[in-house]
């Protein structure tokens, strides 16, 4: 916990003390939206801001509303008129007083340049004289920000600068995230806002903060102390679940959500903030903002570090494609490894939760839309002859925010716990109910209770910044300390490859996970089914097979395990062939496709006989060993280095010889043909394994290489027409008196060429692979679903 420490005392360096809240007083409100006429102002900010009004018009405040962009008046005022004419009233106001209401609040909205410093400075100038014009005290003056993240700090500056209000009223800056990437961004972006503004004056939006069941987690956990504080710990908790379901895609935001993935989409904020308010000490005041941090803190402090092993993450199947063609990119550039779906799982190591897990789930593309937080307790009843009988059945709360099978936000209490009490006159008990579940179980076998009116979580937090409610919001405190949760696994997951999903109702099992101790993994890692499903996308095609191509056998299946399946029979040839001869000798290709088989094998494969394998190359660019080209630098950087193999067991290729690379006379080649002949018996290696290159090169043998010139050579000096054009590669005749060889093909990208290959009835020179004919051994080819169905 030291790091948690030291980054609490950074953050009173930066001032992070959270809110004393200010006094109220009645007066005059400027509302500056900056960013009036953009998306989520139309869609949810004018609204919040005009039902603030319609509830604030007897308060005893008066009100103006500025719509700010970057546009010059002429182009923004008519967005805006046409933003502002779509707002409407809460129901319980009638239809006249509604359009009065909807005047008045159309008079006291204008739209406004606010660009540079000068536009700021005239919009302080115009509320001091709208104030004194009209005898008014100030109260306040609240800025939206609803502007990317990068401007945050630019417009603070100005709005620090010259709209400060004078008189002892309010500043209210409010913020929406990306704070930040990371931690150490985080930080930046909060001491660029330190520099501009005071703690109390930023309001940094979480909308789930303002979803009606999350802000009652706190008011039903207080109301129901009695009933809850003797399970409420570890004892009695078998597992708290926090979930956001989502059914849309991303399309449309690649350029923000391939930078960010779900983790910082959604876990490191949304489902953290919930998870929070459900695993906090209960505050003595539940409005005290101060208590309400400090206890967030502590339990911030209190998680477990999260490692890969905590971690599963996934990516919907169209996703590549979205990212080629947002993003611009060919085919090859696309390797986004961006989770769309994740599901992490955290331990708080304190004395009420320790060994509870914490699940966090969040994805697009899956079945449905639904977002809950459930809280399941052990049920240590046996019931021998009714399996339906209350006491046998889950015992669970449910706070959930809203869609599904529900459609409405609710608590759900099951029945074989206790009868919770109603939130206040605001909630009404359900007793009539669709014939629906929630979470296996039926909805009669609950207590439900939701709000009367269903409120929109960005009106709901525009009224508490009114109120100014700072417990709502998060503070630099609370943000920093969810960054350091998470950042760590964010760094571990870097290069994870994520498992491939279909999307909606496809998905079937495949993200099913399960929890073992303290780790997390997928379900079901190893579906082996046949053939005759394959050829749709749908869920019965979303599975692995054996067949056959071009004669030789074919694996194939979505890509982690493909992986997996050939690490496991890489495993098993290199202890057969240790059991057997007391060594195994391994020949490898360069290139990104065995990077996949590389990294499971380091985490997954602790028992690979490394110290009896010798490693060797397939092919070599002649570059410098140390050059980001060299596919030794990339096999060291990615296998070697992270497991226990004798340094004499590795083989470079010897491209760089006399101080020069790949020269003919130097006998590089030669040198590594004898090194071969001399210790792999017969030259005959256990296992090669082989990619395919678009143009159906395999190794560095490409097409129009004129390979009966290799003779009986074993590796010969090539010639490629990418760069670097100079290659050292085995020879078809060395390829080709292995045991066995695998030929690994992975991608959409590869369809095309695995179709055209599939085709080709006979050795052909254009295409280079179809000469990979083990003469005594095996050949395996190993296919992912991407590059077999496209
Ligand atoms: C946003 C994320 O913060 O929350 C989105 O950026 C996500 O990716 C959304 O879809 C979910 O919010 P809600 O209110 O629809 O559950």
């Amino acid at each position: 916990m030291l790091g948690f420490a030291l980054l609490l005392v950074l953050l009173c360096a930066l001032g992070g003390a959270e809110g004393r809240e200010e006094v109220q007083r009645h007066g005059h409100i400027s509302v500056v939206i900056v960013g009036g006429t953009g998306d989520l102002a139309k869609k949810y900010l004018w609204q919040g801001f005009f039902q603030l009004y319609v509830k604030e018009i007897n308060s005893g405040n008066s009100f103006s509303f500025h719509g700010g962009g970057l546009s010059p008046i002429e182009k923004g005022k008519p967005v805006l008129f046409e933003i502002l004419k779509a707002v409407s009233c809460p129901k319980a106001v009638s239809e006249e007083r509604c359009a009065v209401l909807k005047e008045q609040f159309l008079r006291l909205s204008q739209y406004r340049q606010l660009k540079t410093l000068e536009d700021y400075q005239a919009l302080s100038k115009q509320i001091e004289k709208q104030l004194q014009e009209e005898g008014m005290t100030e109260a306040g003056r609240l800025f939206y920000l609803s502007v990317p993240a990068f401007a945050y700090s630019g417009v603070s500056e100005k709005i620090n600068s010259s709209c400060r209000p004078s008189g002892g009223a309010w500043l209210r800056v409010v913020l929406e995230k990306p704070f930040g990437h990371d931690l150490s961004s985080a930080q930046a972006l909060a001491s660029q806002l330190g520099n501009s503004l005071k703690e109390e004056e930023m309001y940094r939006i979480d909308h789930y903060l303002g979803k009606q069941a999350v802000s009652k987690i706190l008011p039903f956990r207080l109301e129901n102390k009695k009933n809850l504080n003797p399970i409420w710990n570890k004892h009695h908790i078998e597992r708290v679940e926090i979930v956001l379901k989502e059914t849309l895609d991303v399309k449309g935001r690649i350029h923000f959500y391939d930078q960010y993935g779900v983790v910082r989409d959604v876990l490191q904020n949304h489902l953290t903030e919930v998870m929070m308010l459900l695993t906090m000490k209960l505050p003595k005041n539940i409005s005290n903002a101060e208590e309400v941090n400090q206890n967030k803190l502590q339990i911030l402090s209190s998680l477990l570090p999260l490692g890969k092993n905590q971690a599963v993450v996934g990516q919907y199947q169209s996703y590549k494609t979205e990212v080629q063609q947002e993003l611009n990119q060919t085919t090859d550039q696309s390797v986004s490894l961006t989770p769309t779906f994740a599901a992490v799982v955290a331990h708080i190591d304190n004395a009420l939760y320790e060994g509870v897990p914490i699940l966090f789930v969040s994805g697009k593309r899956l079945n449905e839309r639904v977002g809950y937080a459930r809280v399941l307790f052990k049920n240590n009843i046996f019931c021998l002859q009714d399996h339906n009988s209350v006491h046998c059945k889950p015992k669970q709360i449910v706070f959930y925010f809203g869609h599904g099978s529900l459609q409405y936000p609710a608590i759900l209490v099951s029945k074989n716990l206790f009868k919770p009490a109603l939130m206040g006159k605001e909630w009404m008990e359900v007793t009539e109910h669709k014939n629906v579940s929630v979470l296996g179980l039926p909805i009669t076998d609950y207590y439900v209770q939701t709000p009367r009116e269903q409120r929109d979580a960005y009106a709901e937090l525009i009224s508490h910044i009114y109120a100014a409610h700072k417990s709502s919001f998060v503070s630099t405190e609370i943000l920093l300390g969810s960054w350091y949760m998470w950042t760590p696994l964010l760094t571990s997951l870097k290069d994870t490859f994520p498992r491939n999903y279909p999307g909606g109702a496809d998905n079937a099992g495949l993200l099913d996970i399960c929890l073992d101790g303290n780790d997390i993994t997928f379900n079901n890692m190893e579906v082996i089914i046949n053939h005759d499903q394959m050829g749709s996308s749908s869920a019965s095609g979303f599975k692995a097979m054996q067949g056959k191509f071009r004669s030789a056998d074919m694996v194939s299946a979505w890509t982690e395990e493909l992986v997996e399946t050939l690490a496991v029979d890489l495993q098993a040839a290199a202890e057969a062939a240790v059991h057997e001869e007391g060594v195994f000798h391994l020949a490898v290709s360069g290139g990104s496709t065995p990077l996949a088989l590389f990294y499971q094998l380091v985490l997954h494969h602790s028992t690979f006989p490394w110290r009896s394998t010798h490693v060797w190359m397939v092919d070599e660019r002649c570059v410098p060993l140390t050059e980001l080209d060299s596919n030794f630098h990339n096999l060291h950087e990615h296998l070697l280095q992270h497991v226990k193999i004798p340094y004499y067991n590795i083989h470079p290729m010897p491209v760089q010889l006399n101080q020069r690379l790949c020269v003919e006379e130097d006998g590089g080649a030669l040198v590594y043909e004898r090194e071969l002949s001399k210790m792999v018996v017969n030259s005959s290696f256990h296992f090669v394994l082989l990619g395919v290159g678009y143009d159906g090169h395999t190794a560095s043998l490409f097409p129009g290489e004129k390979v009966n010139e290799h003779g009986e050579s074993l590796v010969a000096l090539t010639e490629s027409p990418n760069k670097p054009h100079q290659r050292m590669s085995l020879t078809f005749n060395a390829i080709n008196q292995a045991h066995r060889v695998a030929l690994l093909v992975m991608g959409k990208g590869k369809h095309e060429l695995v179709t055209q290959v599939s085709r080709i009835k006979d050795v052909s020179d254009k295409w280079p692979v179809t000469r990979v004919k083990p003469t005594h051994g095996t050949l395996v080819w190993y296919i992912d679903y991407d590059a077999l169905i496209g």
